[in-house]
């Protein structure tokens, strides 16, 4: 990996996550050869690189991101000769491919960990992380410590082979590697990584890339929410210790062999922390996913804790997010939906009344900021979340189920539970991840398109009036628009991609302009203004120039320069 190559930094990547992607077999699952055939229209519609989610053999409990087999996919999927006809399938069109990287932990259920648990001396017993139980004054056994799982309740797992508990940050089959021990790490390095660079992995990205460094002493956390009793142990094991030389030596043993891309998912720290993993000079990861956007409004612990936002709120994560790299040697991304995050329509933009105004606006946004692009599946159309009405049994995510199954224990017997529930609904059916895990809306037959049986998961009911097939023969929709600003995004990649961003109305809480300028000041300049809400307001440009309209999401014929009306989006060259 060179530090200062270009192919990734102009790169739209599009996310698939397979599950839900597209079924070739009829058996109600996204799978590898689904996704070959759509590889065309991947290519059509201006992407450059794919980042597959993870195709891994798995028993799926959290989705592939519990890996029972690094060097095997999951059957559901297809079979590693499929993979490599993916590779090659993307290749062959100039397209590049890159996986997930999920080292953290693996599954309960691979080879090593069924060895670490099986005794004290098992010579792979190190490879995890292994604590005996605490005892309350009443005699009763309890975890090591406090710490809570990303997915509810205690962070460690009893094992009775050996009276010990296991470490697991996420679910209970999700036990996390000991990235102390040595000789586990290079076994991650040889099975993870050089497996896929041999077979022509373009990348990866790289899941949950800030826990791997455990503080030692495996202290109790402080208490931040009081109302539980386990608390977040970031203190403790979020960018460790002996994170920043892990991720040096992965990169000096591995990643600088090849011709790749990396791109992390770091989570939440200072600015000044997070530029260590990114700094081109630091030789660590290339670039990172920073998460305000997709956070906002929720606590950064737990995002079913919600209180909303304001735009000012959504300006200063986006100032945050491309502001990160200024003045550095780092570089950075664009992103605001991943199969973490609910659709962005849903929640920044009006899924009602101005659905396709609201989401074209989205989109020229996300294609005018600086960085490298994500676009995540099914983004492309405008999907939205799951309707209001659905019973909590359609989600289907560990991290919603067990937060709900949580909540039930805690409150079942108040005496205002249902009102506590309903809102607790809210909040789900507007950040859950399950929205993001809908099947892909490809057209307006039965299980539109995705499938010809039954899907894992239900559809959307909203995929008759969005899906790919209406959308790419329509030169309006939010489809063909996306094309045409992933084409304006490369024609003026100096202002866009990697142009300077300036806001010129922080405080107006309707409008949003702003300016992306050539790092040495030269002309023209990209002038954008977005209407971020239902009502019409006046339009007055806030700097002096020749203004030339490039992108709008209003037709020619409804189009007044003086008015922007609600949700109303256009793109400025000025000179
Ligand atoms: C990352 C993934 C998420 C997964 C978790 C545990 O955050 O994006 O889907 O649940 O890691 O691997
Ligand atoms: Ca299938």
């Amino acid at each position: 990996m060179t530090t200062d190559q270009n192919w990734s930094k102009d790169a739209t990547v599009y996310q698939i996550w397979p599950a839900s992607y597209k079924d070739s077999n009829g058996d109600g699952i996204g799978d590898i050869p689904g996704a070959i055939s759509t590889l065309d229209y991947l290519k059509d519609l201006g992407v450059d690189i794919v980042w597959l989610s993870p195709m891994y053999k798995s028993p799926m409990e959290d989705m592939g991101y519990d890996i029972s087999d690094y060097q095997d996919i999951n059957p559901d999927f297809g079979t590693l000769q499929d993979m490599q006809d993916l590779i090659d399938g993307c290749h062959k069109r100039g397209m590049k491919i890159i996986c997930d990287l999920v080292i953290n932990h693996t599954s309960d259920q691979h080879a090593w960990f069924k060895e670490s648990r099986s005794s004290l001396d098992n010579p792979k017993r190190d490879w995890y992380i292994w604590r005996k139980p605490r005892y309350d004054s009443e005699g009763n056994r309890q975890p090591p410590n406090n710490w809570l799982s990303y997915f509810s309740g205690s962070a460690w797992s009893y094992d009775e082979t050996t009276d010990e508990y296991y470490l697991r940050l996420f679910s209970h089959g999700q036990p996390d590697l000991n990235w102390e021990n040595e000789e586990c790490r290079q076994a991650i390095y040889d099975s993870a990584l050089k497996f896929w660079f041999d077979k022509g992995v373009d990348g990866f990205r790289i899941d949950t890339a800030g826990l791997y460094s455990k503080d030692q002493s495996f202290a109790d956390a402080p208490i931040v929410f009081k109302d539980q009793y386990y608390q977040p142990s970031d203190k403790y094991t979020h960018t460790g210790p002996r994170i920043h030389e892990f991720h040096k030596e992965m990169y000096e043993q591995i990643f600088s062999k090849y011709d790749i891309m990396t791109v992390g998912e770091v989570g939440h720290c200072e600015r000044e922390e997070a530029l260590k993993y990114v700094s081109a000079a630091r030789k660590e990861m290339e670039m990172m996913f920073l998460f305000d956007i997709v956070e906002l409004g929720s606590d950064d612990q737990d995002r079913f804790r919600y209180l909303g936002w304001k735009l000012k709120d959504f300006k200063a994560a986006i100032q945050k997010q491309c502001d990160f790299i200024k003045g550095t040697d780092a570089w950075s991304t664009v992103f605001i939906e991943n199969h973490d995050n609910a659709r962005c329509i849903s929640r920044f933009g009006n899924d009602k009344e101005y659905r396709e105004k609201s989401s074209k606006l989205l989109a020229t946004l996300q294609t005018t900021l600086t960085g490298t692009l994500f676009i995540y599946q099914g983004q492309e159309i405008g999907m939205t979340n799951l309707p209001r009405s659905w019973p909590i049994d359609e989600y289907k995510d560990i991290n919603t189920m067990n937060y709900y199954k949580a909540f039930k224990e805690k409150c079942g017997n108040d005496a205002d539970f249902k009102e506590k529930e309903k809102k607790l609904f809210d909040i789900i059916n507007l950040v859950a991840r399950d929205h993001a895990r809908s099947p892909v809306q490809w057209n307006a037959e039965q299980y539109a398109g995705f499938s010809t049986s039954e899907p894992w998961m239900r559809v959307n009911d909203n995929y008759k009036e969005i899906n790919v097939e209406s959308q790419q023969k329509d030169s309006d929709s939010l489809w063909s628009f996306y094309k045409q600003l992933l084409q304006m995004r490369k024609e003026y990649k100096e202002l866009f991609i990697y142009g300077s961003f300036e806001i010129l109305d922080y405080d107006n809480e309707k409008v949003f302009t702003y300016v992306k300028e050539l790092s040495d000041g030269k002309h023209p300049k990209a002038y954008v203004v977005l209407n971020m809400s239902d009502d019409s307001v006046e339009f007055k440009p806030l700097i002096d120039g020749d203004f030339k309209l490039i992108s709008s999401n209003v037709k020619a014929v409804d189009y007044d320069e003086k008015v922007l009306t609600s949700w109303e989006s256009r793109v400025y060259l000025v000179n």
